[in-house]
């Protein structure tokens, strides 16, 4: 049963009201559409339904013409992000150094799956196929930190610094690799 009080109604217009600057610094043609939602889930943090629905409502597109565009580019995302993203990699030289069980020290300390992201939004944990330090094997990144030569016995502790802080962590391990 929906709610007759307008609460609902003015809490999504708040939610929405974010969207209506973003749409003042574009024009209403639909070769705004990507730009829209760079800037929406820049706003978001992902791109939830009904801000899918009123940007298509806004530019005059179906729905389904805007789902299409969001699942086509991996760059956008349908649900909430972590704080962190954290990318292991699977590539092969990281697999024969011991890859796979670091990924599942990961999962196990997190309790999600690759392609999952935990409860309180901290960590969203992916698989990438080589990032380019293959030197440093087995290798992942923490948004835009790479940390090389891990163990599933010292991955939980690089995870835990992130957990507190929202900076960079120092790994020792992969700093002695670069110098
Ligand atoms: S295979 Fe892992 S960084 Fe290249």
């Amino acid at each position: 049963m929906s709610c007759a009080c307008g609460n609902a109604q003015e809490s999504s217009a708040r939610y929405l009201a974010p969207l209506q600057s973003i749409f003042s610094s574009y024009s209403d043609e639909e070769s705004s559409l990507i730009p829209i939602l760079q800037d929406a889930q820049d706003q978001y943090g992902y791109l939830p339904q009904d801000v899918l629905k009123a940007i298509a409502a806004h530019l005059g597109l179906s729905l389904g013409k805007v789902y299409g565009v969001v699942t086509f580019y991996s760059q956008f995302h349908l649900k909430p992000r972590g704080r962190n993203v954290i990318r292991v990699c699977t590539g092969t030289a990281c697999h024969v150094r011991g890859g796979a069980e670091v990924l599942k020290a990961i999962e196990k300390k997190l309790g999600i799956t690759a392609g999952g992201t935990t409860t309180d939004l901290e960590f969203t944990l992916e698989t990438v196929a080589c990032i380019g330090a293959c030197g440093l094997a087995p290798v992942m990144m923490v948004n835009d930190d790479t940390h090389g030569r891990l163990t599933p016995e010292t991955v939980g502790m690089v995870l835990d610094a992130y957990r507190s802080h929202s900076g960079a962590v120092s790994n020792p391990a992969a700093q002695g690799a670069r110098h």
